[in-house]
């Protein structure tokens, strides 16, 4: 059976773009294939969180994701730092993965630019840990968000390279997988341009309150209107339109998509009904998550789960790993 992985950084809660991103494929992938989903808490280390928060988080990731629908009896759910062994392929991968290609990551520059008195390490090597959590389990398919594609292409080169210098065929080269579509999904923020993201500040997070909703919705940038009937449309009001289409029924949706083309839209109406139809959507999911956070029993139970059955897949690669880099008994 084909293996599916991924794994989210808990930094906070999650928002619609890891939701139409990522999460939603996972729920719908652990159905048909053998999937390990978990919570990349080495990885937000580079960010330096304090010690409370970052179990604060981990917890609450845990419970949205099991909120989403993750099924702890179908899928593998763990926390990353539960499989040291994850640790030791970082280590090992670290001595065939060079300087300069992971300088020329866009996530590293992008961390340089917005964290320039933090520029450590771990940021440097970011995708190479990301490469061990994928290869680790020989994943055959990661879904993620767009922005994760670069990380991919670069666990394949990794997976090559290894494969290369010890003359083996070990590790198979994962490809990103959207069940959606054919594209990797980019779900646009509420500020005229760019991606919905925690650290960009614009995202609307599940578990936001209604009214909270409705005051980020409001806020959204837009721009003058359009001032004759078929009017190209500006990036902010496409954005709008981009998430209207992710929660809306195709109805609303043309309904809104007419009236702009007429040049008779209101954006007022437009970001209500994408505010009452954001509320609807996440519903149901802030409800189970409230519930399943305070449960802590069940919490440790599904980790403790999550834990053995991926110590089990992980330790026999590295076990494997280690013979064949000759790490071996006299
Ligand atoms: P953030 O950017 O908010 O810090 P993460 O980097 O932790 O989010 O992303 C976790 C997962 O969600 C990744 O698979 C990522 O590709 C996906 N993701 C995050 N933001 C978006 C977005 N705006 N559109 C699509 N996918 C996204
Ligand atoms: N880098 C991913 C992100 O920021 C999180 C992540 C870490 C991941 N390891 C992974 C995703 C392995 C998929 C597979 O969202």
């Amino acid at each position: 059976m084909k293996i599916v992985l991924s794994g989210i950084r808990p930094t906070g809660h999650l928002h619609l773009g890891n939701y139409f991103g990522a999460v939603r494929n996972f729920v719908k992938l652990q159905d048909e294939y053998k999937c390990f989903y978990f919570i990349a808490d080495y990885h937000s280390l580079t960010t330096h969180p304090k010690p409370e928060h970052l179990q604060e988080n981990i917890r609450t990731v845990l419970s949205e994701y099991l909120a989403c629908g993750l099924d702890p009896d179908k899928a593998t759910i763990y926390i990353q730092s539960d499989v040291e062994e994850v640790a030791e392929l970082y280590l090992l991968m670290n001595m065939n993965a060079y300087v300069g290609e992971l300088e020329r990551t866009t996530t590293f520059k992008e961390k340089v630019r917005k964290q320039p008195n933090n520029v450590n390490a771990g940021l440097l090597t970011y995708a190479v840990l990301m490469a061990s959590d994928i290869l680790i389990h020989h994943a055959d398919y990661v879904p993620v968000g767009k922005d994760q594609e670069q990380h991919l292409e670069m666990t394949r080169r990794f997976a090559r390279r290894f494969n290369n210098i010890y003359d083996v065929d070990y590790f198979k080269e994962p490809q990103p997988f959207n069940f959606f579509g054919k594209d990797l999904v980019k779900v646009p923020g509420l500020d005229g341009s760019g991606k919905m993201g925690k650290s960009e500040g614009n995202a609307i997070n599940l578990t936001d309150e209604p009214e909270v909703i409705r005051k980020k919705v409001m806020k959204a940038v837009t721009d003058a209107g359009p001032k004759e009937p078929n009017s190209p449309m500006s990036e902010p009001i496409q954005n709008l339109f981009s998430i209207l289409e992710l929660v809306s029924t195709p109805d609303t949706v043309e309904h809104f998509r007419d009236e702009y083309n007429k040049a008779t839209i209101r954006y007022v109406d437009l970001k209500r009904q994408l505010a009452e139809d954001i509320i609807k959507f996440t519903q149901p999911f802030r409800e189970k998550y409230q519930q399943i956070y305070n449960d802590l029993d069940y919490l440790r139970k599904v980790r403790k789960m999550g834990k053995e059955k991926a110590k089990e897949s992980a330790s026999k690669t590295v076990k494997e790993v280690r013979e064949i880099i000759g790490f071996k008994d006299f």
